[in-house]
């Protein structure tokens, strides 16, 4: 059975994430073979509540497929956590005629769509968008990867620096509470130690190794920012246990959540984009379109 949907919204919200775009872009193109007009809210929900919105067209969209960042910009919404701010949302819609929307977001954005769930009857679906990977049943979240290869990129150009003086190197990367971005780039840039919130040995192994260091080699220890133990108390525990050694901390920071999208952040976007519309149009509704063990999958709410 085919939903006849005639005008979705979409937007993007929470920290922005690689790929973003490309989901815009394989969005509308999907919607315009089902000749169905595409509105992009801008700031996330803020755009909602305030009716600011812009029609998003694919030809104007492929031009910026391949770039990071959001085209329709991004917020963390403060007033949608509000039953007022949903209600403005929910006029913005009607009055727009939107029959269905499109969030595109992290875990803050599909616990403001389960809120408004009480009081919109408006289908949705979600897509897991944010460089944590923290959204639980998904293979991969939109950026994650991306975000991966930039502190890869960075950290082996502080490991050069670093086997050159023979330092020791703290580098802090994202991911909230989640420590998949620490795991995977601390692994693919050889590190000694990695320090992830779901753990709390690994900070006791890597003053193990650290008792032993000798200053004849570079020692690289990846920690993530929600790790229960800071990259800066890290570095001073280091120095209290081997007071010797010659010690920098790096913080990544931003740079993580920038730049062009990976192969895999493009090929996601473009996979989920399509799914999400072509999920509306088969009359489901508030599920999350996720890719497992490479195949698509539908999660409600
Ligand atoms: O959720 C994505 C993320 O980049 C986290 O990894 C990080 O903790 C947070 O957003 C940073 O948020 P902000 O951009 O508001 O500083």
């Amino acid at each position: 059975m085919e939903q006849s949907i005639k005008h979705i919204g979409v937007f993007t919200s929470g920290g922005d994430s690689p790929g973003m775009n490309t989901a815009l872009y394989a969005i509308a193109k999907t919607a315009e073979v089902g000749d169905i007009k595409v509105s992009g809210f801008r700031k996330g929900y803020e755009g909602l509540i305030d009716g600011d919105l812009v029609q998003l067209k694919s030809r104007e969209l492929q031009k910026i497929t391949q770039k990071g960042g959001t085209i329709l910009k991004t917020a963390r919404s403060k007033r949608f956590l509000e039953l007022e701010g949903r209600k403005k949302a929910l006029h913005t819609l009607k009055t727009n005629n939107i029959d269905a929307l499109i969030a595109i977001g992290g875990d803050g954005t599909f616990k403001g769509l389960l809120a408004f769930l009480e009081i919109c009857d408006i289908p949705f679906i979600g897509i897991p968008g944010t460089i944590d990977n923290d959204i639980f049943g998904s293979d991969y979240t939109l950026g994650f990867d991306s975000a991966v290869n930039t502190a890869i990129e960075n950290i082996d150009k502080i490991k050069d620096t670093a086997e050159s003086h023979n330092r020791v190197f703290v580098v802090e990367v994202m991911g909230r509470d989640s420590g998949y971005i620490a795991i995977y780039s601390g692994l693919m840039v050889g590190a000694d130690a990695i320090l992830i919130p779901e753990s709390s040995k690994d900070f006791i192994n890597l003053l193990d190794k650290v008792k032993n260091y000798d200053s004849e080699d570079a020692f690289l220890v990846v920690v993530s920012e929600g790790d229960e133990i800071e990259a800066e108390l890290v570095s001073s525990k280091i120095k209290e246990i081997n007071p010797n050694v010659d010690l920098r901390v790096t913080r990544l920071g931003h740079i993580q959540r920038g730049g062009n999208p990976s192969a895999l952040d493009r090929m996601l976007g473009i996979r989920l984009g399509v799914a999400a519309v072509k999920t509306l149009l088969q009359c489901k509704k508030n599920v999350m379109a996720r890719i497992l063990n490479n195949q698509l999958h539908l999660t409600p709410f």
